[in-house]
């Protein structure tokens, strides 16, 4: 069976869907930790209440990005990580690391890409780019992280339309519910891919 270790900066409820399909059996992995940029965070309440070990890790907390960097790979290592599962995680993944773990980390995006990605487009300011734009379809979109921002290889998209007077807020809450639909299919399906 594969580790995954999740990274997120929020409510968690991606990691949530995660977690739900793994006890549902849909998901044959198990997440060996979470890793958070911050306390306080819903999503290490979900991993509290299902005992999966967290680790808080900032990169302002340490001398340097080598430091903070090191310190997440012996995370991962410690925690056995097959494949890092990015869910809503707010801080750029160092370099050292996403070499470590070439074409291992998923990330999710609730933009069809390669539109709406990139810097500033995250949370509520990709939907109202959306809206404004006048585009009738949007949709979220789960990549390989690579070095360039939210440019790696697409695994999988799920198109949701747009609605007249839709708001950021209604558009967001459409779009998360294909997103928990999505990630843990995409997830187990390239689990196979892997030795
Ligand atoms: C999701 O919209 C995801 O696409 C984006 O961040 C949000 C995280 O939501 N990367 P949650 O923390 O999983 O509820």
């Amino acid at each position: 069976m594969k580790n995954i270790v999740v990274f997120a900066s929020g409510s968690g409820s991606n990691f949530q869907s995660i977690i739900d399909a793994i006890q549902t059996g849909k998901l044959h992995a198990r997440i060996t930790g979470l890793i958070s940029n911050k306390e306080g965070i819903k999503a290490l309440e979900r991993a509290s209440n299902n005992s999966i070990p967290t680790a808080i890790l900032s990169v302002k907390d340490f001398n340097s990005i080598e430091e903070y960097s090191n310190t997440l790979l012996e995370q991962l290592f410690e925690w056995d990580a097959d494949i890092i599962v990015l869910a809503g995680f707010l801080r750029k993944i160092p370099s050292s690391v996403i070499q470590a773990y070439q074409n291992r980390i998923l990330n999710i995006h609730p933009s069809l890409l390669p539109k709406y990605g990139g810097k500033g487009f995250y949370g509520l300011n990709v939907h109202k780019a959306v809206i404004e734009s006048g585009d009738t379809v949007s949709g979220c979109t789960i990549h390989l992280v690579s070095e360039k921002y939210d440019e790696g290889p697409i695994l999988d998209q799920i198109e949701v339309p747009v609605l007249d007077n839709d708001t950021p807020e209604e558009l967001a809450a459409r779009i998360l519910e294909k997103e928990h639909e999505l990630y843990p299919i995409v997830i187990s399906d390239y689990l196979k891919t892997l030795n």
